[in-house]
């Protein structure tokens, strides 16, 4: 599925998003919009110009990072799990199943990823940056999920929403409910403010 076309302009300014940036962790029942679902995809690792260049750095370029959408009530989306193509800015429905709950099972029960309508899941294949760097392949690739979760906390706040990095899950629980190999760093519930 094609996404929405991400906007370049804001409501507020980078500096507002900076000082009202906050961890939300209680969210309400309304749904995401498809272009606010688009637009965070974006900020986590979309493209920009130059051409293939992306809106977080990479390690010399060797973009090692995979996002996943764990959707439960975003418009004119069913629920289920998602990978986003960066590429062409499109999404792949890799499963119909609503997953928030086991998803916040895996988290140690942080039910904030239950109630949330989505939760961005960044995972890792670090063998693309350890190809390239050896040993120092996964400061970088840590140092990388450090960048994509500032986008999406500073996007959330410019679009009236809220989000909370979350580190505390059980790393193999997440890959086998994502059915992936790659290593998940950060789950990311979204949702708007209670
Ligand atoms: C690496 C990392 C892991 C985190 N894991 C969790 C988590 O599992 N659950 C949670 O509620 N908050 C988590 N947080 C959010 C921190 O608790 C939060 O950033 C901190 O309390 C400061 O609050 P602020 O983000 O509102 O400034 C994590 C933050 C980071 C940077």
């Amino acid at each position: 599925m094609l996404l929405p076309s991400p906007r370049t302009k804001g409501r507020i300014s980078v500096e507002e998003a900076i000082s009202s940036r906050r961890s939300r962790r209680e969210f309400r029942d309304k749904p995401l919009s498809l272009e606010e679902l688009a637009q965070l995809l974006w900020a986590a690792q979309g493209t920009v110009l130059p051409r293939g260049m992306r809106t977080a750095p990479s390690a010399g370029a060797t973009f090692p990072l995979e996002i996943y959408a764990v959707v439960g009530n975003v418009a004119e989306t069913s629920s289920g799990l998602y990978h986003y193509n960066t590429f062409n800015h499109s999404l792949e429905k890799l499963s119909g199943e609503d997953l928030r709950r086991r998803l916040a099972s895996a988290a140690l029960g942080q039910m904030m990823i239950s109630s949330a309508p989505l939760s961005l899941v960044i995972a890792a294949d670090f063998a693309r940056t350890v190809n390239r760097y050896g040993h120092r392949a996964v400061q970088y690739v840590n140092n990388e999920v450090g960048h994509v979760g500032q986008n999406i906390y500073l996007q959330c706040e410019a679009l009236g929403l809220g989000t909370c990095a979350v580190g505390a899950f059980r790393e193999e629980e997440v890959q086998a409910l994502l059915k992936i190999d790659q290593v998940p760093l950060y789950i990311m519930p979204v949702g708007y403010v209670r």
